[in-house]
């Protein structure tokens, strides 16, 4: 029988290409969005993959769309939690409102997920979790100490959830991707952008298909040694 992977914001930029390249390996993927319906109504078409709307950051809603997808598919053997976004201010300018939308989106969801199928997964002693962090939870960026705060806690958190869950067969892993061609990136204006690529030493974005090749590799039963391990995709800016 097929593996079950749950994909959070699978349905745009790199959670849309980790969904397809998923897919690809046989693997039965339902991909989680937040409001963008058109975006999920051409994904669900173009690839004939599963999505369900709900917002990541809330556990109540996380909880009533969990216990749907174990009541309809039997299980959750793969989660991958890519859902993030940005709200970006030098902390001087920032509101606790944007301190508190990125805490919740891209560190509570964690939580909420993560707590959600781990113990389904301990019973089956198999399950494989990634995480998607950041190059700037690795090195900090100008703007960001609420997203670089959030990035940086992905890799703690994974790190503690593979000590606790190596002896079940389950694997943490977290994925730091340097500057990835989505629109999360065409959003950093132009001459930003252009300072950015010239400091990268492979000269260019990265691509999503770049990152889903990892995590296509991480999920798989050949990477089950890898575990707690932090994985840089950064064309070289960081070298951690
Ligand atoms: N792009 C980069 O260069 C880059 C670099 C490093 C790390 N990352 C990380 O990689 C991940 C994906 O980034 P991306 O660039 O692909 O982002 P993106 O193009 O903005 O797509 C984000 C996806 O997350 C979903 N999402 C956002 N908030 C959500 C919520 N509350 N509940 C459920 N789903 C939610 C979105 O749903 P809707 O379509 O409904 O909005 C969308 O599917 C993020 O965690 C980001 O921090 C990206």
């Amino acid at each position: 029988m097929s593996k079950i992977a749950l994909v959070t914001g699978g349905t745009r930029g790199i959670g849309e290409s980790i969904s397809k390249k998923l897919k690809s390996s046989g693997i039965h993927v339902i991909a989680n969005y937040a409001s963008n319906d058109d975006s999920a109504k051409k994904f669900a078409s173009e690839s004939n993959i599963d999505v369900v709307k709900w917002d990541v950051s809330s556990f109540g809603e996380c909880e009533k769309n969990v216990s749907q997808i174990y009541e309809k598919y039997k299980n959750i053997d793969i989660l991958v939690n890519n859902a993030g976004i940005t709200r970006d201010a030098p902390l001087h300018k920032m509101s606790l409102e944007n301190w508190e939308k990125v805490v919740s989106v891209n560190l509570n969801s964690v939580f909420n997920m993560t707590s959600l199928v781990i113990n389904k997964m301990r019973e089956n002693q198999f399950g494989r979790i990634v995480h998607i962090s950041s190059i700037n939870g690795q090195k900090g960026q100008f703007g960001q100490t609420n997203y670089a705060a959030t990035k940086s806690a992905l890799i703690g958190f994974s790190k503690s959830l593979a000590l606790e869950s190596a002896s079940k067969g389950i694997t943490s892993n977290v994925i730091c991707p340097g500057y990835i061609n989505t629109e999360m990136v065409a959003a950093i204006r132009e001459d930003i952008l252009k300072s950015i690529i010239d400091t990268i030493p492979n000269k260019r974005l990265g691509e999503s298909d770049e990152i889903a090749e990892m995590v296509q590799y991480l999920i798989s039963e050949k990477a089950s040694y890898i575990n707690g391990s932090t994985i840089s995709i950064n064309g070289g800016l960081w070298m951690d």
